[in-house]
């Protein structure tokens, strides 16, 4: 299947590591051109120098984004390098496992801080842009746990559903200037991500793979590789039907109706 995505400019948030990263590769491959960001720097670096042929349209930005004023420093840098911005992936985020009675405001706060107003800031500075431009697309990596919820993961969980609802919320908005909108929801993903919260999801004994081939109904976590491939179909032009969609990928974890 021809995606078409050649000569498109996107943003990847969090596109060092782990899904980010994947999807950026993938889009590359695609004939895109890609703006990364995440914190540090090696990482960055080692994603351009993984780009090989495609390195010349790959440009990458040290960013912390739960801060908004560098969201809009890496929408304008995007912009500056690349001239418009066709895709935005948000997908920089995390959010800590932990006991209810034992996580403060503080730690609600700072895990929203990234998970949901960075998506929200960084959709608020893309937004204006993609209507003046007469389109675009805006896909948020979400994750399962918005329709699973479970007590050792209320604030990612909380955060999660919140943004399922924005995602709806906000392709009403940009349906008035065919800007799509469509979020997706990971299950277990085998990135650095997934390995540092198994022991808060897991009993420590278990090794990692007995732990993993437990974690979903086909007996395997996904890889960043399949999270990609259904991001890239999702923001091409073949998926133009789709819009305020939040679609699950998760090797059959969410047992409702509503995953
Ligand atoms: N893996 C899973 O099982 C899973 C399941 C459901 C949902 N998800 C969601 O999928 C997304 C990607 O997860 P992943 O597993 O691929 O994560 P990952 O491998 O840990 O990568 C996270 C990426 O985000 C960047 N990042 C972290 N904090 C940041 C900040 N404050 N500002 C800017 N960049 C930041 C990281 O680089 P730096 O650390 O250098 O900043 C890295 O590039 C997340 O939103 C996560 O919630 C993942």
């Amino acid at each position: 299947m021809k995606l078409g995505l050649d000569g498109k400019i996107a943003i990847v948030t969090g596109g060092s590591k782990g899904i980010g990263r994947a999807t950026a590769l993938g889009l590359l491959a695609e004939g895109a051109s890609v703006m990364l960001c995440a914190r540090g720097i090696d990482a960055l670096n080692e994603v351009a120098a993984a780009a090989g042929d495609a390195r010349a349209r790959i440009a990458t930005i040290a960013a912390d984004l739960t801060d908004g004023v560098a969201i809009k420093r890496v929408v304008a840098r995007a912009v500056e390098q690349f001239g418009r911005v066709d895709i935005l992936i948000n997908n920089a985020g995390s959010a800590r496992t932990g006991e209810f009675l034992k996580l403060d405001d503080q730690a609600w706060i700072d895990d929203w801080q990234l998970k949901f107003f960075g998506y929200v800031r960084m959709a608020r500075e893309v937004l204006p842009r993609m209507e003046r431009q007469g389109g675009g697309v805006i896909l948020n990596v979400i994750g399962a746990a918005a329709t699973n919820p479970r007590r050792s993961y209320m604030i990612g969980g909380a955060a999660n559903a919140a943004l399922n609802h924005f995602t709806k919320a906000l392709a009403d908005e940009g349906s008035k200037s065919h800007v799509r909108v469509v979020g997706i929801n990971p299950g277990p993903i085998l990135t650095e991500r997934l390995l540092k919260m198994r022991t808060g999801l897991t009993p420590s004994a278990e090794s990692a793979a007995e732990a993993f081939r437990k974690m979903t109904p086909l007996g395997r976590v996904g890889t960043p590789e399949e999270v990609a491939d259904l991001i890239m179909f999702l923001v091409s032009d073949r998926a133009a039907f789709i819009h305020g969609a939040n679609i699950t990928i998760d090797g059959g974890y969410t047992q409702g109706l509503m995953g």
